[in-house]
């Protein structure tokens, strides 16, 4: 899966998944109908076993009856549920675990040997962290005190984000980690790189000669990268007080994309070669000075006010969050990746809660071509050439060019073409190409230690002047619109402005 070819269940070795957090929301939502979805579609190993952990006292059989409702509800192969849960499900097993203790991880070493006895053979086990961060750090050490992770041929640890809360947390993790395991143990998640889209960003500039000789600051004017939701922090204002926008979304998913559109050619897709060339593109971001930061980045918070005939209210009443806080969510910077390819074009990038609506989107604005030849009525309707990767909920690529429009004169018109992958029906959730790519042994989706740092690197300067500067105009947008002015102004003092998609019925066929 993901940019590896499929390989068949039988050659998987036999695989223990731990997860620590097992009773919690992602395991529900996102890692056992992932799993499900894995299993259906025969890309588990024939031997598998899934250990959820938590310190809610399901009993196996109850585990499994609140799982398989998850699996109802948020799988896409809901289909096939009554005839293949119980043969999934019999590859489950819950253990109400207090991971702080010693005794617990005595506990997993004594499964993992009855597990291998049982199956005459060796497994490769995985332990998932799907648990509140600072928790990580000490299940880690646990492992590694136990013995858990001694073979680091068969030993993995996925950790969630946050990964760190700022660059000096981050590297105090890394620098633990290090000294414990072996790199290519540890599986750093940032769940946008297992989105499909997303990884069609490589074939896109990779699989075709068209865009590479253009994909340059000779001919792109400027990118803009949008990840909008609609949701506010619904329930998770206690994480969202500690994080905000800035460090929940910019830091991870939106650099991601970033790194997708400026990195270099990798000359193979080994592991080490693309995040090398991602490492590049992040250690090439023009690092912001304290007094410039208010030139280069925005921040605002929803109010209250009404989305779709619903009403929200405004961040600072949501359950767990501070009356008078001035956590951001929404954050918009401009930033310039400065080599040769990238000189002095701006990439911007946005992401906000309650916003108009849900809509991640990366638009490669080019340079105009000059239209010395023609008419001046022509001119009127002059667009630039864009390409907009529409990453979700929507899922394509449109170019827009100009056209003739059909009759005797010389008007122009834009036009847009377009690849939807509507039609490229049931794919596979991000959480799926992940899990898959940590049972086959696969890190090339996940962020290596040096890419994590990177990226706290660039938005530090940020935090630090966020931190001590109050915002004096907060709450600054209402919900439902596309965040607060200032926003605008970031991107029109250069003349530009944000993108937004139309639907399809809406283009110009
Ligand atoms: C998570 C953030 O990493 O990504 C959330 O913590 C955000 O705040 C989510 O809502 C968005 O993910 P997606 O896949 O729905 O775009």
């Amino acid at each position: 899966m993901s940019i590896n070819q499929p390989i068949n269940q039988s050659t998987r070795s036999p695989t223990i998944l731990f997860i620590f957090g097992g009773s919690g929301d992602l395991t529900y939502r996102k890692l056992i109908p992932a799993l499900y979805n894995l299993f259906i579609d025969d890309y588990l190993p024939a031997q598998f076993l899934i250990i959820g952990m938590g310190r809610n006292p399901f009993s196996n059989a109850s585990y499994k009856t609140h799982i398989k409702k998850g699996v109802e509800e948020f799988s896409r192969r809901k289909e096939d549920i009554k005839s293949r849960w119980k043969t999934f499900s019999s590859h489950v097993e819950y253990y109400k675990l207090d991971l702080e203790q010693d005794k617990t991880y005595k506990t997993l070493a004594a499964k993992i040997k009855k597990t291998e006895e049982a199956w005459k053979q060796k497994s490769n086990v995985l332990f998932y962290m799907s648990v509140a961060p600072q928790l990580a750090p000490l299940i880690a050490t646990k492992l590694y005190s136990n013995k858990l992770c001694n073979d680091p041929n068969r030993s993995r640890m996925v950790f969630e984000k946050p990964f760190g809360h700022d660059l000096e947390s981050a590297t105090a993790l890394n620098d633990l980690l290090c000294k414990m395991f072996k790199e290519e143990q540890i599986y750093r998640i940032d769940h946008y790189l297992g989105k499909e889209t997303i990884q069609n960003i490589l074939a896109l500039r990779f699989a075709n000669a068209l865009f590479e000789p253009v994909w340059n600051s000779k001919y792109i004017d400027h990118v803009q990268i949008t990840a909008a939701e609609s949701v506010s922090v619904e329930n998770r204002g206690p994480y969202y007080e500690q994080s905000g926008a800035l460090r929940d979304m910019i830091q991870n998913h939106l650099l991601q994309m970033l790194c997708m559109i400026a990195m270099e050619a990798p000359v193979s897709f080994g592991a080490d070669e693309i995040r090398n060339k991602k490492v590049d593109v992040l250690n090439a971001v023009r690092k912001m000075r304290l007094e410039e930061v208010h030139y280069y980045a925005v921040r605002g918070q929803y109010g209250s006010g009404w989305i779709k005939n619903k009403e929200v209210s405004e961040y600072r009443k949501e359950k767990g969050v501070a009356a008078q806080s001035n956590v951001e969510t929404f954050a918009a910077v401009k930033l310039f990746v400065d080599n040769w390819r990238w000189k002095d074009v701006p990439f911007y990038l946005r992401t906000g809660k309650s916003l108009n609506k849900k809509e991640t989107i990366i638009t490669v604005q080019f340079k105009p071509a000059p239209d010395y030849a023609f008419p001046e009525e022509a001119g009127q309707t002059w667009r630039p050439n864009r390409l907009t990767i529409s990453i979700q909920p929507q899922m394509d690529i449109r170019l827009r060019f100009q056209a003739k429009k059909p009759g005797p004169d010389m008007i122009l018109q834009p036009v847009d073409m377009i690849f939807s992958y509507a039609a490229e029906k049931d794919q596979p959730e991000a959480y799926e190409t992940l899990l898959e790519d940590v049972i086959e042994g696969n890190p090339t989706l996940f962020m290596r230690g040096d890419q994590v740092e990177a990226a706290w690197r660039v938005i530090k300067p940020v935090m630090e002047l966020w931190k001590t500067k109050v915002p004096v105009d907060f709450p600054n947008y209402t919900p439902g619109s596309w965040g607060p002015e200032d926003a605008e102004a970031l991107i029109a003092k250069d003349g530009h402005h944000w993108v937004t998609l139309p639907t399809i019925d809406k283009i110009a066929k």
